[in-house]
């Protein structure tokens, strides 16, 4: 009792954001291979989960959509067309669940025959401002489909300030913007790219990610991040950076949110399959340690099972 009394940090279910994969069949469903438990769902599917996490606790959700080869091109066009599954799918799930809170992520890189984030020109190199003008088409068009938060996850200069405006003009006021703020170019993203089947054709994200050995330089992006009018400042992956996550903490005011990522996830949940350590305990542990380190909203592919085991 007593320990309970003084515990210092409590995950409840109000922290946490599921992140869900849209596939494009209705009715599809297939497990991601580098991701035991977690399925890429399509629109049926994914409305059954949403209402399930929603009966759990669970209210927020960022989704994102696996686009068949055929769809991509080197403009990431299929990204700010209305018409297409992905956006549809999110009219369907804000109709069907106003009161679920739902993020999209803005990056050209589900969408990009690259699979880079932004605009590849011939010599390998990422046009920065050229991407922008994409990037706040896409925001635009997931706004307009009713999105409560948009996440850039993509670390081109100046996105903040670039998609705020275009929203703004557009009258997209009260439409959030969780910046990925200090975005790592991280290991602990290989299964996601598995999940997407979007991973680099060539090259890497070094460019635009941030490198591993840095912590200052997150003062550098959140202040920008700050000054553009970001509602919430993000580090990604979460675990290998709680450093971050306390640096970003003492010196913001805005909420800060961690994103415990598909590696991060994939460790535990293979080392559970094999049996040599226990998936409940190692998620609590890990979510526990994310918010003691100062994150008021977590990313993460436990938030269902965390709810569950909540019950
Ligand atoms: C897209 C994006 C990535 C993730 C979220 N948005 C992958 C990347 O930058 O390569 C990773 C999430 C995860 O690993 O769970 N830019």
């Amino acid at each position: 009792m007593i320990r309970a009394m003084v515990e210092e940090t409590k995950v409840t279910t109000d922290d946490l954001i599921f992140p869900l994969f849209l596939l494009e069949d209705p009715k599809g469903k297939i497990e991601v291979n580098s991701m035991p438990g977690i399925y890429r769902l399509g629109i049926d599917h994914m409305l059954k989960e949403i209402e399930e996490c929603l009966k759990l606790g669970v209210a927020a959700f960022d989704i994102f959509p696996v686009v068949n080869e055929a769809h991509k091109d080197k403009m990431a066009t299929k990204s700010h067309d209305s018409g297409f599954f992905y956006i549809t799918a999110l009219k369907e799930v804000k109709k069907r669940f106003p009161e679920a809170c739902i993020m999209t992520d803005v990056a050209m890189d589900p969408y990009s025959s690259d699979g880079h984030d932004g605009i590849v020109d011939e010599n390998g190199k990422i046009l920065n401002d050229e991407t922008l003008e994409v990037l706040g088409k896409m925001a635009l068009t997931q706004a307009e489909a009713g999105i409560d938060i948009i996440g850039p996850s993509d670390m081109m200069d100046g996105r903040v300030g670039y998609i705020r405006d275009i929203l703004d003009d557009n009258g997209f006021t009260e439409t959030s913007i969780m910046s990925y703020s200090a975005k790592y170019a991280s290991a602990f993203y290989g299964p996601f790219r598995d999940a997407l089947d979007s991973a680099p054709k060539s090259g890497d994200k070094k460019t635009y990610q941030m490198n591993p050995a840095n912590q200052r330089e997150a003062l550098i992006e959140a202040d920008l991040d700050v000054e553009e009018g970001a509602d919430f400042l993000m580090v990604k992956p979460a675990l290998a950076y709680l450093d971050v996550i306390k640096l970003l903490k003492d010196n913001y005011e805005l909420p800060i949110a961690a994103y415990n990522v598909s590696g991060e996830y994939a460790m535990v949940a293979a080392a559970a399959e094999k049996g040599w350590l226990d998936k409940t305990s190692a998620m609590n542990e890990s979510l526990l340690s994310i918010k003691r380190a100062g994150a008021d909203i977590i990313l993460t592919y436990f938030a269902k099972e965390f709810a569950k085991n909540k019950q």
